[in-house]
């Protein structure tokens, strides 16, 4: 990927309207997560370390094209002490010299509005819903603690986010625009337009957007308030068509204020138009290369042969519900089962995160994995022992290691990724650029991915155990030469739509609306 020089050159390579847009401009990145964490040392010293997530590796990708900012939320005590010492010094930005492509600012909640905002609202309630994960009969239940919690976490949090953009904004000598992510955010924009009315507001959803219906399950206080922050933005973005068909339907059946203009895929509010865009997020191909030739990678692939069988299947994964790790086992079970022939023959590998452990249905969730990746075991262990060998179905490596599950992708015979629901999934991209076997993707229809990559990967209804259990034996005994046509179409298109792709699209966009919006604001209001 190109970089910004801090002299202000932007890459030539760069396509002219977005590079004009960049030479003009300070990008300010607005995301809850940032992309370094702090923690101290025993010896109370601050350290750094990188921010984890495809938002963090995306929007670092976007920093090292501009002057960039980023406004993010002190997550730890120390994230908090560095804000604070920050405040004291009368410093308007952190610097990190190992980090030279943006200066960092930290929005600073209470523990408490933060808890009832990451911990209440954000997690356990939002994603859950645009996951569609509830088991309605039985949650969410929406009482007097989610009400708090909205009150004085979500809303105060989005408040105070909007409060640092539009001091930055205010401070910045180019012309801010500014990149809001994701569904932590979706008051801001509308906290933010109170107060600077001509600031550039771009927004890009991560996750599914799910059906106008789903979004019933939230009181429509809320929702409606969700709507019309977002709708405070010049542009909305999301991953697939799909879920920004849904984004204008649950507008339409929201707010029956606004029109919206399913034609030109637009919706009028207030006085203000706001343009929904589909912009599939990638991966960055070189860096991705990168880390996987890497001394740390290589280490671990030598480390991992030992794992590998006749035959391997490969799942990489944060531990969330949402990836549907279980289905994705049973699936396993099922196929050794209808296959005994296999027995001895084949392991699945699977990589898993564990991620956000305060919540008790991710807590439950690895637990509910840990107990049936044990019985799969056990079971085929005593198996394996009759016709006297020793083998072990499943292995299970829990932890954030991102160079060893690259390292993995290199063998797999087939990757598994049958997401429930899934905003992306850049596993499967990365499987498809870094696999040297021509491997299979057995794909969810619940991906984004399979919008992108279903015609060339085997197709997975996320529930279908059975048909998973079926698509896992294609995938293992498919002819060479049909692997290698998928594997290579999979690879080219990856390579085509890369992370910069992503970018560009969306700052195209943005400097399209920038110029559209400009001659209304060369007429000066009357006094
Ligand atoms: C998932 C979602 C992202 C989201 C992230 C937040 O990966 O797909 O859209 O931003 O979670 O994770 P965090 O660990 O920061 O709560």
């Amino acid at each position: 990927m190109g970089s910004y020089h801090r002299d202000g050159r932007v890459d030539a390579h760069l396509p002219h309207a977005v590079r004009d847009l960049l030479e003009r401009s300070t990008l300010v990145i607005v995301s809850n997560r940032g992309p370094v964490e702090f923690h101290h040392t025993s010896d109370g010293e601050l350290v750094t370390k990188r921010g984890t997530g495809g938002v963090i590796t995306a929007m670092s990708a976007a920093a090292r094209y501009a002057d960039a900012i980023w406004v993010a939320c002190a997550m730890t005590n120390a994230d908090r002490a560095c804000a604070e010492r920050m405040r004291q010094q009368g410093a308007p930005f952190i610097e990190l010299p190992d980090y030279p492509d943006f200066r960092l600012r930290f929005v600073v909640p209470d523990p408490e509005a933060y808890h009832g905002y990451y911990n209440r609202i954000a997690n356990p309630l939002l994603w859950f819903l645009q996951h569609y994960l509830w088991d309605t009969p039985r949650a969410p239940d929406v009482d007097h603690r989610t009400w708090q919690a909205w009150h004085d976490g979500y809303v105060v949090v989005n408040r105070l986010f909007a409060e640092e953009v539009t001091a930055v904004a205010a401070a910045s000598a180019r012309e801010p625009i500014i990149l809001l992510q994701d569904y932590h955010l979706y008051l801001a924009p509308a906290f933010i337009r109170e107060r600077c009315p001509d600031l550039l507001l771009h927004h890009f959803v991560h996750i599914p957007w799910p059906d106008q219906d789903y979004w019933r399950l939230l009181p429509s206080e809320m929702r409606r308030a969700i709507c019309e922050g977002l709708l405070a933005n010049d542009i909305v973005g999301f991953q697939t068509p799909r879920h920004a068909r849904s984004f204008l339907n649950t507008v339409d059946a929201n707010l029956s204020d606004a029109e919206v203009d399913y034609r030109r895929w637009e919706v009028s509010f207030r006085g203000r138009t706001t343009r929904v865009g589909v912009y599939p997020i990638s991966i960055d191909p070189e860096l991705v290369r990168a880390v996987a030739a890497s001394e740390d990678a290589r280490r671990h692939e030598e480390h991992l042969q030992a794992y590998r069988n006749e035959f391997t299947i490969l799942r990489v994964d944060r531990a969330e519900p949402s990836k549907n790790v279980v289905r994705g086992f049973l699936a396993y079970d099922r196929l050794l089962e209808a296959h005994p022939e296999l027995i001895g023959r084949v392991n699945f590998l699977a990589f898993l995160v564990p991620t956000r452990l305060e919540v008790a249905e991710y807590i439950n969730y690895l637990d509910e994995i840990n107990a049936v990746v044990g019985r799969i075991n056990a079971k085929y262990a005593n198996a394996a022992q009759v016709e006297g060998i020793h083998w072990q179905p499943v292995h299970l490596f829990v932890g954030d290691d991102y160079p060893r599950a690259l390292a993995a992708m290199k063998f797999y015979d087939v990757l598994l990724v049958n997401a429930i629901f899934d905003g992306m999934n850049l596993v499967a991209k990365e499987g498809a650029l870094l696999n040297e076997r021509d491997g299979v993707i057995v794909l969810s229809e619940g991906a984004g991915a399979y919008q992108q990559l279903g015609q060339w990967a085997l197709t997975v209804s996320p529930t279908d155990i059975e048909g998973t259990a079926e698509a896992l034996w294609r995938g293992l005994t498919m002819p060479a030469a049909e692997r290698a046509r998928r594997a290579e179409l999979l690879r080219a298109h990856v390579l085509e739509h890369d992370l910069r792709r992503w970018l560009f699209d969306q700052l195209h966009d943005i400097a399209k609306r920038r110029s559209e919006r400009q001659p209304q604001r060369l007429i000066a209001p009357s006094s």
